[in-house]
């Protein structure tokens, strides 16, 4: 009996195996240097209708017009380019399910872009220019060849799935009053793993996931065989740290910074 539990917990959680630990207040002996960073650049910073952008994406890359089999993407988008090779793995991973029917319908887009959406689709559905997450690079509009993403499997493993490759569903159905934008079953923001993982798993949306780092300020995440430190700090020029070859840091575009390194072991 044990071992059918255990096998139907495997089969709900994919192939993805992660435990969370709340940690107090670690020994934090590596002092990297905030300075060379800012608070409003990388995979972590927050747009939303109060919050505004600020400065340009770093380095955008094409999407590859092969990226999956039977993926559409019959124009020229661009994502930052730490986003397209999770979103490759992503298209696989949901062909593997026998889900393939996507289309690329939006990626990075430029203010002027931005504004002509602003205006053709208004505030419910849409941002005004400097307030869209789709101007960092980082957003991507998913939709099917065969329905509505609403309808349709694809919408529905991308719901399931997306976090485990780094991406979220920004605008979900039942978070309206805190996103401020109706349900979107089509896009996807990338914010990278563990956070990704974590927001599934605690059912946040963005907002809520800054609040959380804000307050709980360190997590560790076991996810497959990788070991992640998170630790939020405030704005500073230097921060003490757990010990790590393998540092990022990301500002949340709200005066702090997110620091996620990978551990050694847990
Ligand atoms: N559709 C999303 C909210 C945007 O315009 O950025
Ligand atoms: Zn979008």
């Amino acid at each position: 009996m044990k071992k059918i539990i255990f096998i139907l917990i495997f089969a709900v959680s994919g192939f993805q195996f992660f435990t969370t630990e709340q940690v107090g207040a670690p020994d934090l002996p590596q002092q990297i240097s905030l300075a060379s960073y800012s608070v409003s650049n990388g995979d972590l910073v927050l747009v939303n209708r109060d919050i505004a952008l600020q400065g340009e994406p770093d380095h955008l890359a094409t999407i590859p017009y092969d990226i999956a089999k039977n993926v559409v993407v019959n124009s020229e988008y661009f994502l930052e380019e730490q986003a397209i090779s999770p979103l490759k793995q992503l298209f696989d991973a949901a062909a593997d399910d026998g889900i393939e029917h996507f289309i690329i319908n939006s990626a990075y887009r430029s203010g002027k872009l931005q504004e002509q959406l602003y205006e053709q689709y208004g505030a419910d559905y849409s941002l005004p220019p400097g307030y869209s997450e789709h101007q960092t690079g980082l957003s991507i509009d998913i939709g099917s060849t065969v329905g509505k993403m609403e309808n349709v499997e694809e919408g529905k493993w991308m719901e399931e799935h997306a976090a485990e490759f780094g991406y979220i569903l920004r605008y979900p159905k039942d978070k309206v009053d805190i996103t401020g934008i109706e349900y979107e079953p089509w896009h996807f923001r990338y914010i990278g793993l563990p956070h990704s993982v974590l927001m599934k798993q605690h059912d946040f949306v963005f907002e809520e996931y800054i609040a959380y780092l804000k307050e709980k300020q360190f997590y560790k995440m076991k996810l497959n065989d990788t070991t992640y430190f998170v630790h939020y700090t405030g704005n500073k020029r230097s921060v003490n740290t757990l010990e790590s070859k393998n540092i990022m840091v990301s500002g949340d575009n709200v005066g702090g910074y997110i620091i996620t390194s990978i551990l050694e072991e847990i």
